[in-house]
């Protein structure tokens, strides 16, 4: 009987340490989804300078039709970066995502719907080579569709 009940024991132990491995596991999950995030949003910012440059005398158009590829080709998924539980509330000082990301859910995903329709826009503008317009349809895609989640929903972290 003793025996068995040693053998209950340790099963209890083992079923522990189980579960606080998981939440080990989860946490680094959830750290690591936050780096994938804040490396995709890096990347949307070096795109936005490539066609900036451009606008600005400083780069070519071939560079900026392949940031703005690249910005297209990101902008359908920008939403599937933040899973649940990825907010500054439970990781503070690692993310700069606000808890009324998952609040204001259904409000929030409109905002990448958005922005892929000033990209198109601006996509065209950079085929145009029209730097006037390219200039502005830039101005539009950050401040209407990028800053608005930056506005609402993004404290600046370092
Ligand atoms: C759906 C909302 C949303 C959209 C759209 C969006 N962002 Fe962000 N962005 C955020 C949030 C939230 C953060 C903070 C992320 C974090 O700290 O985990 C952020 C962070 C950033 C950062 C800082 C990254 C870092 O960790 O230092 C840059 C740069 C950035 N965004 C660029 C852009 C650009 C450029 C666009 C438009 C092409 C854009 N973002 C569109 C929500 C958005």
């Amino acid at each position: 009987m003793a025996g068995f009940a040693k053998v209950g024991v340790a099963v209890a132990v083992l079923g522990l340490a189980l579960a606080f491995g998981t939440v080990a596991v989860v946490a680094q999950d959830k750290e690591a989804e936050i780096k994938t995030r804040r490396d995709t949003m890096k990347r949307q910012g070096k795109d936005f300078k490539a066609i900036q440059d451009y606008v600005k005398g400083a780069g070519d158009q071939a560079a900026a039709e392949a940031a703005i590829t690249d910005l297209q080709s990101i902008a359908p998924k920008i939403v599937t970066l933040f899973p649940e539980g990825t907010g500054l509330d439970a990781f503070p000082g690692k993310t700069g995502a606000k808890p009324a990301i998952w609040k204001e859910w259904d409000k929030f995903k409109q905002i990448p719907v958005a922005l892929q329709g000033y990209e198109v826009k601006l996509a065209a503008a950079i085929r145009s080579g029209d730097k006037a317009a390219i200039g502005a349809a830039l101005a539009d895609t950050g401040k209407n569709g990028c800053g608005a989640c930056h506005s609402d929903y993004r404290e600046k972290v370092s």
